[in-house]
C-alpha cells in the first residue's frame, strides 16, 4: 500500500495519537519504544486511521516525558535509535499511514547543550541571550524578576549559581527559548528540515500559545481569588497569545511550503496545540492561511456533558475556523486530559459550569463508569460525524478509564511533583496499554516479562485488545464501526447544518447526508416530529438501538432516509 496522493489529506484525516512511552515495549524494559510501535502497526492501520502522531521521542531526561528535549536531532536511547525511527516511518508508509512528529519550540530541557553553555558562559553572554536570563529584584537580586507563575506549579523563574534567574513557563527543567534570538529561529528551521528529510509528514506543535512574551516581561495582573495554581500561566496576558508568536508560525509555514515545493509528492501538515478556553477569536488566528494547517479545538474536549456546552463548543469552532477557511480539528482525549470514560462519568459532568480550566486534575468526585462509558461511546459517534479531522488517543478505542488510584510513589508527572501532590496530574491517562490478559508481561504491553513504568491496575486485561477484538459489544468494535461509517461519507463535504433547534436537549446537525443526533441527557427523546421519508439508524452508540423515532439517554445516532 502507498500513501494516498492527496495534498489536503489532513483536512479530514483520522489521526491516532501514540504516547510512545506507553504504547508497546519491544525490549521488555517496561518502557514503550519505537520498535514496539513498528510491531503493532497492523492493529493501528486496521482501525481505519490515516496517520499517527508520535509524542516526543527525542533524547530527554524525561522530567516531562519528552517535552523536555535535550537534543532535537536524535532519538531517546530508551525508545531506540534513528535507524528504528527510519524503519518505523517506512513501515507506516507501507501501511498507508502518515506520521506526525511532535515538536517543542517554546522550551527545551535544562540538559540541552545550549542551556548548559548558557550557564557556563555567564551573564550578558550570547549563549544566555538564547533564553530569558534576567537579574532578580530585591536588594541582592534575591527575588524573581517578575511575578509570573509556572504552568505546573511554583514560580516561573529559577535562580542559577551566579545569581541570575531564567524563565520557564512549565517547570524549572524546561527553560523557555527566546524567540527574538536569531540562533533559535535558525536551529528550528534546521530541525524541521531534518525530520522532513527523514520522511516525517508533519508535526503537532507543542504549547504554541506560550511562545512570544511581552517586551520587558512586566508583572502579570493579580489573579482572581481561588485560581488554581496550574491555571495561573494560562491567565498571564504577557506570556499568552503574544502577537510575536504568530511571526514564528508564519515563518514556519514558509519553511514547510518551501519544502513541499522543493519535494514534489510530499504533503506536510502542522497542527497547533492551543488551549484558548472558549475564545474562538483567538483560536482562529493560528489557522489563518499563512500559519498552521490545523489547530485543535479543545473546547469540545473540555465541555461538560450538557447539550448547551457541547453545542456551543462545536458551533463556535465551526463558525470561527470556517471564517478563515480552516478545517476543524477535534479530539476527545489526549495525554494531558482525564480519559473521557472517567470524565463523563463524574458526578459533576452534567454541570454546564464545571470544568472551566484544563481538566487535568479532578479526583475529588464520584465516578460512575457505566454512565461514563455510555457517554464516551456517544461522544465517539458524535465526533466521527463532525466535519474536519479527528484525533484519537491510544486506549480511547478500548474505553480505558483514567487510573485515579496510582500509588503516590509511582507518580511521575511534574504537575504532581511540583504541586507537592495538591494536583494529581496526568499519569492516570498514560498507563501502558493492555494488549492481552497476561499480567506477567504487563498485559502484553511488553514482549516478555516486565514491570511497566507505571503500574497497571488489576483487571487491566479485561479491556485488552485481544479481549475486545473478540467482543462485538466492546468499545473497540464501536470504534471500528464508527470509523468505517465515517470513511464511507462523501469526501470533501465540510458543511454542518444545525437541526431540530426546538429540541434543546439534543445536539443535532446534518452533514454529508446523515442526521447526527446526540441526546446528552438522562431522558429518552422522541423524534416523531422529523416526518418526511422513512428513515433508518445507520449507527448508534447504544447496543441494539435501531428505532429512528427515539434517541435513548446518553446516546448518539446517525440517521438517514432509507434507500
Ligand atoms: C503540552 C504537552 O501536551 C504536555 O504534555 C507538556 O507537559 C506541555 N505542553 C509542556 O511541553
Ligand atoms: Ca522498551
Amino acid at each position: 500500500m502507498t500513501l494516498p496522493e492527496d495534498p489536503l489529506w489532513w483536512r479530514d484525516a483520522v489521526v491516532y495519537q501514540m504516547y510512545v512511552r506507553s504504547f508497546a515495549d519491544a525490549n521488555t524494559d517496561g518502557i514503550g519504544d519505537l520498535a514496539g510501535i513498528t510491531g503493532r502497526l497492523g492493529y493501528v492501520a486496521a482501525l481505519g486511521v490515516d496517520a499517527i502522531w508520535l509524542t516526543p521521542f527525542y533524547p530527554s531526561p524525561q522530567r516531562d516525558h519528552g517535552y523536555d528535549v535535550a537534543d532535537y536531532f536524535g532519538v531517546e536511547p530508551a525508545y531506540g535509535t534513528l535507524d528504528d525511527f527510519d524503519r518505523l516511518v517506512a513501515e507506516c508508509h507501507r501501511h498507508g499511514l502518515r506520521v506526525l512528529g511532535d515538536i517543542v519550540p517554546n522550551h527545551c530541557s535544562d540538559e540541552h547543550q545550549w542551556f548548559r553553555d548558557a550557564l557556563s558562559a555567564g551573564p550578558g553572554s550570547a549563549e544566555r541571550a538564547r533564553f530569558y536570563f534576567r537579574d532578580g529584584r530585591g536588594e541582592n537580586g534575591e527575588l524573581p524578576p517578575n511575578n509570573w507563575l509556572a504552568a505546573f506549579g511554583g514560580p516561573a523563574w529559577t535562580r542559577v549559581c551566579d545569581g541570575q534567574w531564567y524563565l520557564h513557563t512549565f517547570t524549572t527543567w524546561q527553560p523557555d527559548f527566546n524567540w527574538d534570538n536569531a540562533d533559535v529561529v535558525e536551529m528550528f528551521d534546521t530541525v524541521l528540515r531534518f525530520w522532513f528529510d527523514r520522511g516525517i509528514d508533519g508535526f503537532r506543535v507543542d504549547a504554541v500559545t506560550h511562545l512570544g512574551k511581552a517586551p520587558g516581561l512586566p508583572d502579570a495582573p493579580p489573579l482572581p481569588p481561588g485560581t488554581r495554581e496550574t491555571d495561573a500561566a494560562g491567565r498571564n496576558p504577557y506570556s499568552l497569545y503574544w502577537p510575536s508568536g504568530h511571526d514564528v508560525w508564519r515563518h514556519w509555514r514558509q519553511v514547510t511550503d518551501r519544502y513541499e515545493r522543493d519535494h514534489p509528492g510530499r504533503h506536510l501538515a502542522t497542527v497547533a496545540e492551543a488551549y484558548t478556553a472558549n475564545r474562538p477569536d483567538v483560536l482562529l488566528q493560528y489557522v489563518r492561511p499563512d500559519e498552521f494547517h490545523q489547530v485543535f479545538s479543545f473546547d469540545l474536549m473540555l465541555a461538560p456533558w450538557h447539550p448547551s456546552t457541547l453545542r456551543r463548543a462545536i458551533d463556535q469552532t465551526y463558525t470561527a475556523l470556517g471564517s478563515v477557511g480552516a478545517s476543524m480539528t477535534w479530539a476527545l482525549n489526549n495525554h494531558d486530559s482525564q480519559r473521557s470514560v472517567t470524565r463523563y462519568g463524574r458526578a459533576d459532568a452534567t454541570d454546564p459550569d464545571s470544568w472551566t480550566g484544563n481538566n487535568l486534575v479532578y479526583h475529588d468526585v464520584a465516578v460512575d463508569v457505566v454512565v461514563g462509558t455510555a457517554r464516551a461511546r456517544a461522544a465517539s459517534v458524535l465526533l466521527a460525524g463532525l466535519p474536519g479531522s479527528i484525533y484519537l488517543y491510544q486506549g480511547e478505542e478500548l474505553g480505558l478509564q483514567e487510573v485515579l488510584d496510582l500509588p503516590a510513589e509511582a507518580r511521575t508527572d511534574p504537575i504532581y511533583l511540583r504541586t507537592e501532590g495538591r494536583e494529581l496530574g496526568r499519569d492516570g491517562c498514560r498507563v501502558p496499554l493492555p494488549w492481552t490478559t497476561d499480567p506477567v508481561t504487563g498485559y502484553g504491553f511488553s514482549a516478555g516479562p516486565s514491570r511497566p513504568w507505571l503500574p497497571q491496575p488489576e483487571g487491566w486485561g479485561r479491556q485488552a485488545v485481544a479481549v475486545e477484538a473478540a467482543d462485538d459489544d466492546a468499545m473497540l468494535a464501536l470504534y471500528r464501526t464508527v470509523l468505517a461509517a465515517r470513511a464511507a461519507l462523501p469526501a470533501g463535504d465540510e458543511t454542518l447544518t444545525w437541526q431540530l433547534p426546538e429540541l434543546t436537549q439534543l445536539v443535532a446537525f446534518s452533514r454529508a447526508g446523515v442526521l447526527v443526533v446526540l441526546n446528552a441527557t438522562g431522558v429518552e427523546v422522541q423524534l416523531d416530529r422529523l416526518g418526511g421519508p422513512e428513515r433508518e439508524v445507520v449507527l448508534s452508540s447504544r447496543r441494539g438501538h435501531s428505532d429512528p423515532g427515539v434517541v435513548p439517554p446518553d446516546t448518539c445516532v446517525w440517521i438517514r432516509p432509507v434507500g
